[in-house]
């Protein structure tokens, strides 16, 4: 995982819980840090206390503006890094941002009549897919129906105004509010919300992509709505922004022996194979890629070469990828006492 300096430019408050940080690229990591509709950067901070920590946020503008800008929310229970950006963090301080991944992108090229769910802070890749759709070609369209607490609560809510203003014939925006009924729906984003603004808007077959984003209950409600009433697996694009509290444990025992190439480098460990294959290289000091290490952002995923391990969550490889051999790292255990592992053919 390739991280670099980056200065910030600006800290906008977007709610009383909220913020949008920018950041500048300076013009020679302008490639490196090119993206797509969708992605994430991952921000490697150490705070005053020598704590280094790492987490992943959605970009939230568009390619080619020569700024990277990220929002962050401040979330509750000990969520150390959100408090600190949502409260220190200012424009002139240096960050280590990682360079954009993530597979949740937009491609014109697959359709350019789109169906957004989002609810709370997974607005922020959607606005960069929304704008993405809406320029991509001149009768594109959106529904995005985005879940709140209420008005206050909405994150980029000016931008998403702008881009009704700009696009009034082709962006369609409905909010529903679980805690105020000043929205089109009151109450979480369900299937009856999904089913009503999806009929209003067409039905299904309007759409030729989907884009969910926000926490499970709510990917698995629109996944469940979008398949049944027609819409193809490989057309429903999903970003979990938090990890499931379901896991399935992974019995394993005795000592592993991992072979890892990374950067075209080869390590050899040792080490307890009840222990998660990544905190295992951690360890050892191997600079292997991680970043949410739940299971739901991709940032670790390598190929088993030799020897075989499971993983207790995965909220990102599909059966076919898992069949070809891919792991998420921060997730697997070996189940053989050898493993060989590859980070850089993934
Ligand atoms: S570090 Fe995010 S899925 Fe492994």
């Amino acid at each position: 995982m390739n991280f670099h300096p980056l200065k910030i430019h600006s800290v906008d408050r977007l709610t009383p819980k909220a913020v949008s940080i920018q950041f500048e690229i300076p013009e020679h990591l302008s490639a490196a840090f090119d993206f797509l509709p969708g992605q994430y950067v991952t921000l490697n901070y150490t705070t005053k206390t020598g704590e280094t920590l790492r987490r992943s946020y959605s970009i939230s503008n568009l390619p080619k503006e020569g700024v990277l800008q990220i929002g962050v929310k401040e979330l509750e229970k000990g969520a150390v890094f959100s408090a600190i950006a949502n409260r220190e963090l200012k424009a002139g301080d240096i960050i280590e941002v990682s360079e954009p991944e993530g597979r949740f992108v937009f491609d014109a090229a697959d359709g350019s009549n789109v169906v957004a769910f989002a609810a709370g802070s997974g607005v922020t890749p959607i606005l960069s897919i929304a704008r993405s759709v809406l320029e991509s070609h001149r009768n594109s369209r959106i529904l995005l129906v985005l879940g709140n607490t209420d008005a206050a609560s909405i994150m980029y809510s000016s931008s998403l105004k702008e881009l009704q203003r700009t696009y009034d014939d082709r962006f369609v925006l409905k909010h529903a509010f679980s805690r105020s009924n000043e929205g089109d729906y009151f109450g979480r984003i369900d299937k009856s919300i999904i089913n009503h603004s999806l009929k209003a808007e067409g039905g299904v077959s309007s759409f030729d992509l989907a884009y969910l984003c926000g926490p499970e209950p709510l990917i698995h409600e629109c996944k469940a709505v979008l398949s049944a009433t027609g819409m193809a697996e490989k057309s429903i694009h999903f970003e979990l922004f938090t990890a499931s509290e379901a896991k399935q444990e992974v019995a394993t025992e005795g000592e592993v022996e991992i072979k890892v190439i990374l950067d075209d480098k080869t390590y050899n460990v040792r080490g307890n194979a009840d222990e998660f294959v990544l905190d295992l290289l951690l360890e050892e000091g191997i600079d292997a890629p991680y970043s949410c290490q739940g299971g739901t952002c991709s940032s670790c995923i390598c190929k088993i070469q030799e020897g075989a391990a499971e993983m207790e969550r995965n909220q990102v490889l599909t059966d076919k990828e898992i069949a070809n051999g891919f792991v998420l790292s921060c997730q697997a255990k070996a189940t053989t006492p050898t493993l060989t592992i590859d980070y850089d053919n993934v």
